[in-house]
């Protein structure tokens, strides 16, 4: 996708769309959408008053112009009420907006940056967002449809900004949401992959072309695993004959010294090993490697907006399989920080890998952590596919996510992780078991993998239920989502000290 900001009037945008927006309740339209509502000779204003036009939140309406103006049609997004507009909204309405006009086979569109007027919005951040949603409306989940009736992807994006001097900072904000709407939307791909095309070994093959971009790559095979002692990660690796991989990405800041861990989940399929899941919905296992596609998307925009500081990317890439060979219940492993688990579950697999992978980071210098993971289903019963759950051991860690959470746009709530639960981890045989059962599954994981990372500062996100959308929503056909990848970018630059 092509993108360019411009200055001038939107009215004299030459593009197979444009879009202007109208708040919920506004009847005299004024800035752009105004000047639009004049150039159609008051159309606008006509459809509002006779109430087809309300500004409610994702309303889409198609007015064509009929040669009256050089692009053929027009779109008034609707932004629904300007007191609840927020940066997720911002991002949604281009969404939806694209989504809309893609399905009819538009491929280039001109539109205002949506929020930066009434909506009060920084105009970096809206232009950025706005930028970011149109990266999200035209992800497909097609790739492997062969015929020629899919609809369109957008080519072409312009920005159209009237005051001159804002240009600079909106064209800035956009090259971002650029970035980081093209990452995302790796990371729905890599989700959504089956599991016969994205092995391991395939997703350290995607990993291996962010060095196009400046990012060191090294990937670690089963032998390299057993000498380091991960044999929390093996365990998991044991029943399948894909060779796990342990992929490590690296960005350095010139000058930096501080390091942030970025770790992964990325199990390319879990079928719940020798506790193998009910086979209703098992296919949806295919993605139970969004974590580590998220910490790959990361890294990629990462690059690319250079924040000052080094950031490291542990993915803990295996599947999860019953075999002869696979890990039983009961089987005791020593991980690499040292503590033994008792492995009572091996539907508990992903808290295995990242056990191993956190502590991998931390001997790799990260001075703090943070982690993403389709780790629970409890999560998803509890806080639905809305909001990504945050656990950590350091609140002030905690309190900064869930800042650049806000700012990003994007939903997170925080789970508590009071000593109590600690007592429900506790095992007859090794340090730890790795399953407690029903109570308090939404947080048992979070706990147990708060034993493999010592003091260090560490928070974890569990999207199990935010990396996939069940249902198809206005800004986005149901499937991978790519959910809180521009929460951590927005962490990390705020931990570089400001925007990246
Ligand atoms: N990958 C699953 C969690 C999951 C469930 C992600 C649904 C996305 C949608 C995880 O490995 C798992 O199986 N967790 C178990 C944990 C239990 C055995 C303690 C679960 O949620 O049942
Ligand atoms: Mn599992
Ligand atoms: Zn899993």
């Amino acid at each position: 996708m092509e993108i360019t900001t411009v200055a001038g009037s939107i009215t004299e945008a030459a593009a197979e769309a444009v879009i202007v927006n109208l708040f919920e309740g506004v009847v005299a339209p004024g800035g752009a959408t105004g000047a639009m509502d004049q150039a159609l000779g008051g159309q606008i204003s006509d459809l509002i008053r006779a109430g087809d036009i309300k500004g409610k939140l994702y309303e889409v309406t198609i007015i064509h112009t009929g040669g009256r103006l050089p692009s053929p049609r027009v779109v008034v997004m609707g932004l629904g009420k300007a007191t609840e507009f927020d940066a997720e909204r911002a991002r949604r309405v281009t969404a939806t907006a694209v989504r809309a006009l893609t399905a009819k086979g538009v491929k280039t569109i001109a539109t205002i940056v949506h929020g930066a007027g009434i909506g009060g919005m920084d105009p970096a951040q809206a232009a950025q967002l706005c930028v970011e949603g149109a990266f999200l409306g035209d992800f497909r989940t097609d790739s492997h449809k062969t015929g020629n009736d899919q609809p369109a992807h957008l080519e072409r994006l312009t920005i159209v900004e009237r005051d001159q001097g804002k240009v600079a900072v909106i064209s800035e904000g956009a090259q971002r949401g650029g970035i980081i709407g093209d990452a995302v939307n790796l990371a729905r791909f890599l989700t959504n992959e089956p599991s016969n095309l994205l092995t391991p070994s395939k997703l350290a093959e995607y990993a291996k072309q962010a060095s196009e971009l400046g990012v060191e790559c090294e990937v670690m095979g089963p032998e390299e695993l057993a000498r380091l002692g991960m044999n929390s990660m093996l365990a998991v690796a044991k029943g399948s004959d894909e060779p796990c991989r342990l992929i490590v990405l690296r960005y350095r800041a010139e000058g930096a010294r501080d390091t942030v861990g970025l770790v992964g989940k990325g199990i390319t399929f879990d079928s719940g090993g020798l506790n193998i899941k009910p086979s209703e919905g098992m296919e949806r296992m295919r993605g139970d490697m969004a974590g580590g596609a998220n910490v790959l998307a990361a890294m990629r925009a990462l690059a690319q907006l250079k924040p000052a500081i080094n950031v490291l990317g542990v993915i803990g890439a295996t599947e999860n399989l019953p075999s002869g060979h696979a890990t039983k219940p009961g089987d005791v492993v020593k991980a690499l920080a040292g503590k033994t688990i008792e492995i009572k579950d091996m539907d508990a697999e992903g808290r295995l890998v990242l056990a191993d992978c956190l502590a991998y980071a931390r001997r790799e210098g990260a001075g703090r952590l943070i982690d993403m993971a389709t780790l629970a289903g409890a999560t998803v019963t509890a806080l639905g596919h809305v909001a990504t759950s945050i656990a950590g051991n350091d609140q002030a860690l905690v309190e900064q996510v869930k800042a650049a959470a806000e700012r990003a746009g994007e939903k997170m709530w925080q789970m508590p992780l009071y000593p109590e639960y600690r007592e429900l981890l506790k095992s007859s045989v090794a340090d730890i078991k790795n399953h407690a059962g029903r109570p308090a599954a939404a947080v048992t994981g979070a706990m147990f993998m708060k034993e493999f990372v010592d003091d260090t500062p560490w928070v974890h996100l569990d999207i199990a239920g935010t990396s996939w959308a069940e249902n198809d929503q206005a800004w986005s056909g149901k499937g991978p989502t790519g959910a809180a990848i521009a929460t951590v970018i927005q962490l990390v630059s705020d931990m570089a000290g400001g925007r990246a």
